[in-house]
């Protein structure tokens, strides 16, 4: 069983290069699943109902988000019926949408948990507890188990890793857009990775106009954040193979493609 998961796909320029990328990367990776982090999809904060079916329809199964989960105010309009769209689950209880997905294929099931750390982001209740939570639920049906762990620091996505070893397929970072090369099965079995990095504007800074953010570093003014519309764009994913007996990891490769790391179909 093959996972195939693209990181935080930026504006219109991530958006297309799911577009392009996605049929070559089946071909080549024959994934059986394939999950998206769109939670910077429109211009950078939050998802549109028309992005998210665009995701599908492009050949995604499953979408994540994150911190700007709520950002684009439509979000509240759809979330309660996209079957197959994940927040963090450990937002607080009274929030609208899910943070565990479960997906059929054939005989297989998979199940997809979104959870947000809480190290220099807000303090939402405790992810390492709401895993806990949720890996019970899931094991109930399934042992083919996918985290995106959606955090800031590296130390706490680590931690989440060696927290969940052997109990889920993998955990994959998300949120610094920066792919790490840290990609590896701990000794338990579970496929890891600090962060797939991201989806869109190749020579901006995290995927924001460099010159906006160049600026506020400079000035430290405030300036409000744009994605560009033109230039070079980039995609970073990973690809997870898992043994659907056990659940447990074989293969992690990461995937990253710009002009400086060009696909060869
Ligand atoms: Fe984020």
């Amino acid at each position: 069983m093959n996972i195939l998961f693209i990181g935080d796909v930026v504006s219109s320029m991530g958006r297309d290069m799911v577009k392009e990328y996605l049929p070559k990367m089946k071909e080549r990776y024959r994934p059986h699943v394939t999950i998206i982090n769109g939670e910077n999809a429109a211009g950078g904060r939050g998802i549109t109902e028309k992005i998210y079916r665009g995701f599908l329809e492009a050949g995604a199964q499953v979408v994540t988000l994150g911190n700007h989960t709520w950002d684009n105010r439509e979000i509240f309009e759809f979330i309660d019926e996209a079957k197959y769209l994940v927040r963090p689950a450990n937002f607080p209880d009274n929030n609208p949408g899910k943070g565990i997905v479960y997906l059929k294929m054939n005989q297989d099931e998979i199940a997809v948990i979104s959870l947000q750390g809480r190290t220099f982001l807000p303090p939402n209740a405790c992810p390492f507890q709401k895993a806990d939570e949720l890996i019970s639920e899931a094991r109930e049906r399934t042992s083919i188990i996918f985290v995106d762990f959606h955090a800031e620091a590296t130390s706490e996505k680590q931690a989440m890793g060696w927290y969940l070893d052997g109990r889920v397929s993998a955990v994959i970072g998300t949120h610094t857009h920066v792919q790490t090369g840290d990609n590896r099965i701990l000794p338990q079995g579970t496929a890891y990775m600090s962060d797939v990095g991201m989806t869109g504007p190749y020579d901006g800074i995290l995927g924001m106009d460099r010159e906006i953010v160049l600026r506020r570093f400079l000035t430290g003014m405030p300036a409000r954040f744009e994605t560009p519309k033109t230039g070079r764009a980039q995609l970073s994913a990973v690809s997870i193979e898992i043994d659907k007996k056990t659940g447990l990891a074989k293969k992690i490769e990461p995937i990253l493609i710009n002009e400086d790391h060009p696909f060869y179909s």
